[in-house]
């Protein structure tokens, strides 16, 4: 029988999802290639380098071998596909299938028979039976017969040092039984983690949007509370610590100036646009991107009102915005709330710059070398990423530097010594 790792794997997209799984595959002894359209990125991994910073992948990178092309035929006779492309939406927020169409077509013409294709790719339920499927079978490929098409969602967590691809547990969905044996091996032989067989490959798609959707709600839940509890001068961070005392039935989420990624505010509108076709409206999953796409306006409000508060107006007064990636200590910039902030405040005619020690330059952005020419060029500061960077600057830099206010859009700095030095501090409900 052959070893399950004389199986060749190619591995479609190599982005923040499969490039992490590449390197894994190729650690765990497998022979891997990526596959990319993306030259200037494929250029950068040949290198031996991430094209984005992830700790994990920077440690494991150099111990690996990834062949990596943009050429059809070099994905040829491989055993396992697995489909790691993009499922972004457009500005309607209507699913955007196209890379994941590009890339099953690419893996059709181009397999042999009796591969297995895995889709990562985070997509309702329903794509891989009414979208990917059929495009084999026009192929002239018969699944269960000549092709097994499973689908194993993604979960990983850029910039999380616990949880990384190689030991987040999967759930696993296919057409039947020999394509979902297949799945669960090949798996089992990269994870330390379980893998669940799901009874079908619709209920594996939807394990991953009820689990980004439990997120956008619960995060749209307490950002709502926030800004409840703050007309009445209640701090939300010490009501969830409290909170956080009982053992069951409650679990915290942050509120925040913002929700970015390409998973959590893009997610629920997958399922939102499969329930119009099913004549089911999705209230809960709307509301919930409502509120989180509302905290961008929210957070310029406080910076409105603050300034004001000391005699100041947002026009011509030069405001600092700390971070301008999605969330702490990685460098991605898709959906990131930073843009609208600044949009927003660009609009009413401040004096703007911005500061990401993970993103240097940024067109259309005044960026600061360092933190220390940000402070020197500001008077108001909108913490919007939570980098450690941030979190540790000293209350003396921001009096040394004249700041007047801070907006804390990620509740990380110390409220109580930013005030007690005499500094207008709001936070999001804080
Ligand atoms: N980023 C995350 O944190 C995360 C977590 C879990 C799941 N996911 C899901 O995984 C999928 C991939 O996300 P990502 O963050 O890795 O995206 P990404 O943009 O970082 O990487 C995707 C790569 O696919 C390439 N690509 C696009 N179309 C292609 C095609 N037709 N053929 C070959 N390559 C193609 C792009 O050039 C890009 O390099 C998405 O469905 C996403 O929702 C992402």
């Amino acid at each position: 029988m052959t070893k399950t790792t004389d199986q060749k794997v190619c591995i479609i997209g190599m982005g923040y999802v499969g490039l992490p799984l590449a390197a894994v595959c190729a650690k765990k002894g497998y022979p891997v290639t990526g596959f990319d359209l993306d030259e200037e990125k494929l250029e950068i991994i040949k290198q031996g380098k991430s094209p984005f910073h992830e700790k994990f992948l920077e440690e494991i990178l150099p111990q690996v071998k990834i062949s990596v092309t943009n050429d059809p035929k070099e994905i040829q006779n491989h055993d396992i596909y697995i489909i790691c492309v993009p499922t972004p939406v457009d500005g309607k927020h209507m699913p955007i299938l196209d890379p994941v169409i590009g890339a099953s077509e690419t893996i059709a013409a181009n397999m042999k028979s009796g591969a297995l294709v895995i889709l990562e790719s985070t997509v309702n339920p329903g794509v891989s039976e009414e979208v990917v499927r059929p495009i084999f079978e026009k192929a002239g490929w018969t699944v269960g017969k000549d092709l097994f098409l499973s689908h194993s969602p993604e979960r990983v967590d850029p910039g999380n040092e616990k949880w990384n691809v190689s030991n987040i547990p999967r759930v696993v969905g296919s057409f039947e039984e020999i394509g979902l044996q297949r799945t669960v091996d090949f798996y089992k032989s990269i994870i330390d983690g379980e893998v669940l067989a799901m009874e079908n490959i619709r209920e594996a798609e939807a394990v991953k949007i009820i689990e980004n959707a439990f997120r956008d709600i619960n995060i749209a839940f307490v950002n709502e509370m926030a800004m409840s509890y703050a007309r009445i001068g209640i701090d939300i961070t010490n009501v969830l610590k409290g909170a956080s005392t009982k053992p069951y039935w409650f679990m915290a989420h942050r509120p925040g100036c913002g929700v970015g990624g390409h998973c959590i505010p893009v997610d629920p509108y997958y399922m939102i646009e499969k329930g119009k076709e099913n004549d089911f409206e999705h209230k809960f999953l709307s509301a919930a991107r409502h509120i989180n796409d509302g905290m961008a306006d929210y957070t310029v409000e406080l910076l409105q009102d603050k300034l004001n508060e000391v005699g100041m107006a947002v026009k011509g007064t030069k405001v600092g915005i700390l971070g301008i990636s999605y969330k702490g200590n990685v460098g991605d910039l898709r959906e990131t709330p930073a843009i609208r902030i600044v949009d927003k405040i660009k609009k009413l005619d401040a004096d703007l710059v911005a500061f990401d020690p993970y993103i240097p330059t940024m067109p259309k952005f005044a960026t600061t070398k360092n933190l220390e020419e940000i402070l020197s060029r500001s008077e108001a500061l909108v913490l919007v990423t939570e980098h450690n960077e941030f979190k540790n600057i000293p209350v003396e830099d921001f009096v040394k530097h004249g700041i007047k206010v801070i907006i804390d859009g990620r509740n990380c700095l110390d409220k109580k010594a930013i005030r007690a030095a005499g500094i207008v501090y709001a936070g999001i409900g804080r």
